[in-house]
């Protein structure tokens, strides 16, 4: 990632200094990895794949906390909380040519497709968010929100590691449905730190989806069990000025069943995608990608 093509303006090599140095967890590149070892890929190649991934999530977060106006993230400034919007965009832009590039690396025109076509989920999932009507939101566009924004990543970190390891179809199917069960675990667990976490910890500010109109899981189960709360009908119709209500309502969903239940569905979408990882070869990687499944549904950052 660090990799860089020295004429280019010193800023934007500073820029991808700053983001790949402040780490972040590396979820999605572990993934390739694993699967990637554990199906005989090209250990080379598949370095380069992992790379391309971790910096084509770089790229997405960069434009997604301008779009949010989040000034923090792995708990440093965001590039937007330096730089103007357009040179923002533009740093983004940067990021997604370099992933595009390295992704151009692994030589593999399926590759190269689905890292397109994961590119364009993701989009298309920020523009229907951003023009959905705030608040009212049922599980299903919920459930199609969090596929497009992440777990279509998670599934691009296993089916790409699996395209280039020749593996077949079948095994190609199967890897990649545990990519998107992992990966909608993952955005529900994130969406449960945003009302359990602690900013310190998660590096990000926290009680932000609801403040921004964003309901999520956990608010939607908060809902469905109160119907009848004052608040929740307050922050759907937009009323997101008084702080005082908006605290209350987020201490109630902390309180409420409404986390578990939650958290119990994350643990779900976990166990499906282990019943396909057990169809996988035997070995310290697939052992390793069960440990990270796990860690999907414990982590507390
Ligand atoms: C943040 O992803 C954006 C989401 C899809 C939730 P991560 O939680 O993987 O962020 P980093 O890379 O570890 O900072
Ligand atoms: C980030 O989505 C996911 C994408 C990059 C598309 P969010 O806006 O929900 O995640 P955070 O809270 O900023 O990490
Ligand atoms: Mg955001
Ligand atoms: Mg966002």
């Amino acid at each position: 990632m660090r990799a860089q093509v020295d004429d280019h303006h010193p800023d934007l090599l500073t820029v991808i200094e700053h983001l790949v140095s402040s780490g972040g967890k590396r979820v999605r590149p572990a993934v390739t990895l694993l699967t990637g070892e554990m199906l005989g890929a090209d250990p080379d190649r598949l370095v380069i794949l992992a790379a391309s991934i971790e910096m084509l999530h770089t790229a997405t977060l960069v434009h997604d906390d301008l779009i949010d106006g989040s000034l923090l993230r792995r708990g440093i400034p965001t590039v937007n909380a330096q730089w103007s919007p357009a040179a923002t965009v533009l740093a983004g832009d940067y990021i997604f040519a370099r992933a595009a590039e390295l992704a151009a690396q692994t030589d593999s025109v399926a590759v190269m497709k689905s890292f397109a076509e994961t590119l364009a989920t993701i989009v298309n999932g920020e523009i229907t968010q951003m023009f959905a009507s705030r608040g009212v939101s049922s599980r299903d566009d919920y459930y199609q929100r969090i596929y497009a924004k992440t777990a279509s990543m998670f599934v691009l970190a296993t089916k790409s590691a699996a395209l280039i390891s020749q593996s077949d179809e079948v095994i190609v199917d199967r890897i990649r449905q545990f990519g998107y069960e992992i990966g909608m675990a993952f955005q529900i667990v994130d969406d449960i730190l945003d009302f359990t976490g602690e900013q310190q910890e998660v590096g990000k500010p926290v009680a932000s989806d609801l403040r921004s109109g964003l309901v999520t899981l956990p608010a939607i189960y908060y809902r469905e069990d109160n119907p009848d709360d004052r608040d929740m009908e307050a922050v759907l119709r937009g009323e997101f000025s008084s702080d005082g209500r908006m605290k209350r309502l987020v201490k109630a969903i902390r309180r409420s069943g409404a986390i578990q239940r939650a958290l119990e569905e994350a643990r779900q979408y976990v166990d499906r995608g282990f019943e396909y990882l057990e169809q996988m070869p035997d070995g310290v990687e697939r052992q390793a990608l069960f440990e990270l499944g796990s860690y999907i549904v414990d982590r507390q950052i």
